[in-house]
């Protein structure tokens, strides 16, 4: 089956008056019908990025400096602004973290959904209008649907706002969303009740979801495939299940480590990985993560490893996963010399 998103080694880079970024280097992913996959990896590995790419929102700064970005085979580099504009919000939609800088202050909450609805089929009656608008809200499990239409953003909570954004969202019934950490600015039980929700409009509509978190909890609950990121490349992609009971990087190891306990407080970290991310303006010749991994050796520092099929939709960059790594100490003994070079 043909995905609905396909990207292929794509790279992406800012210029700034310090050097140029390369945030993104060489990422390759896909997202097939219904998947909702997590993409997770500490702050500044390029997660956002990666995301803005797809949608061609980088700003006057950024630019996609090589690689291909499929919709449905569709090719969307090379797209105009004006035909990315046509995608974005129909095709694919995205939510933010904060949804109060999405909404305007001044519109009630209704009427800016409907414009959304609008925008994208001006054929639509307005009393038409109202009712898909209800139906979102409803949808979004927003209380008093029909009160809730006329107040304004400031009138929301943190979490009703952000259902809002999801109504939105949804409201040109999109085959992909992106939701940037939609969550990380609410409470701990405002977030539950999101991830919820989202859990729930995955079973109601048929829809692929791309999640962006640094949170490997949420991922758990929500996704089917994780992709990890570090200084601007996938470290290792896998299914859920393998995530998180084979993890085959040292970086998924130790974000695993780094996950609060069930009953913790979230903001107290297990165990935090040591050290800090690489500088992405001169990015190192070797695998990124290896200045803070306990396992590196020398070919490490030097060389960038090539990815390796553990098995179905999981494959890992480490060179500890080479035939020829040493066994002594090696977290994958065993099993790594299986994996094939892909
Ligand atoms: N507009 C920009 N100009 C220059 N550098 C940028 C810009 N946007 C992002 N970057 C850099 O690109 C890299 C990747 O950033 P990105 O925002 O994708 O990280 P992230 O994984 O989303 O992190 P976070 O978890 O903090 O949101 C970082 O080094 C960041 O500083
Ligand atoms: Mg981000």
């Amino acid at each position: 089956m043909e995905p609905i998103l396909e990207i292929r080694d794509l790279n992406t880079s800012f210029l700034t008056s310090s050097g140029e970024v390369q945030a993104v280097r060489g990422v390759s992913f896909k997202v097939e019908k219904g998947q909702t996959i997590g993409i997770v990896g500490e702050s500044g590995s390029g997660k956002s990025v990666t995301s803005l790419s797809i949608l061609k929102l980088l700003g006057s700064t950024g630019r996609i400096k090589s690689g291909s970005i499929r919709l449905h085979g569709e090719e969307l580099i090379g797209k105009t602004r004006k035909e990315m504009r046509q995608i974005r919000g129909r095709r694919i939609a995205m939510i933010f973290q904060d949804p109060m800088t999405s909404l305007n202050p001044l519109i009630p909450v209704g009427e800016q959904v409907g414009e959304m609805i609008w925008a994208h089929d001006k054929s639509i009656s307005k009393e038409e209008r109202r009712a898909r608008v209800l139906e979102l809200f409803e949808m979004v499990r927003i209380p008093e649907p029909v009160k809730r239409l006329k107040s304004f953003p400031h009138e929301f909570s943190g979490g009703m706002r952000q259902r809002v954004m999801i109504a939105m969202a949804l409201a040109c019934k999109p085959e992909l969303l992106i939701a940037d950490e939609p969550t990380t600015a609410l409470d701990a039980s405002i977030q539950d009740q999101i991830l919820k929700l989202m859990q729930q409009l995955q079973h109601e509509i048929d829809m692929s979801i791309l999640f962006i978190t640094h949170d490997l909890g949420v991922v758990a609950e929500l996704c089917t495939h994780v992709l990890v990121m570090y200084g601007g490349l996938i470290m290792e992609e896998a299914g859920i299940d393998d995530i998180f009971e084979r993890p085959m990087h040292p970086y998924t190891m130790g974000l695993l480590d780094s996950i609060p306990g069930l009953h913790q407080d979230k903001s107290q970290l297990l165990k935090p990985i040591p050290g800090s991310p690489p500088d992405m303006i001169h990015p190192p010749k070797g695998c990124p993560f290896a200045p803070r991994c306990s396992y590196a050796c020398r070919v490490c520092l030097e060389e960038l490893p090539p990815y390796r099929q553990v098995s179905e939709r999981h494959r890992s960059m480490c060179w500890m996963l080479a035939p020829d790594a040493p066994s002594e100490g090696n977290p994958f003994k065993g099993i790594g010399s299986k994996g094939a070079v892909i």
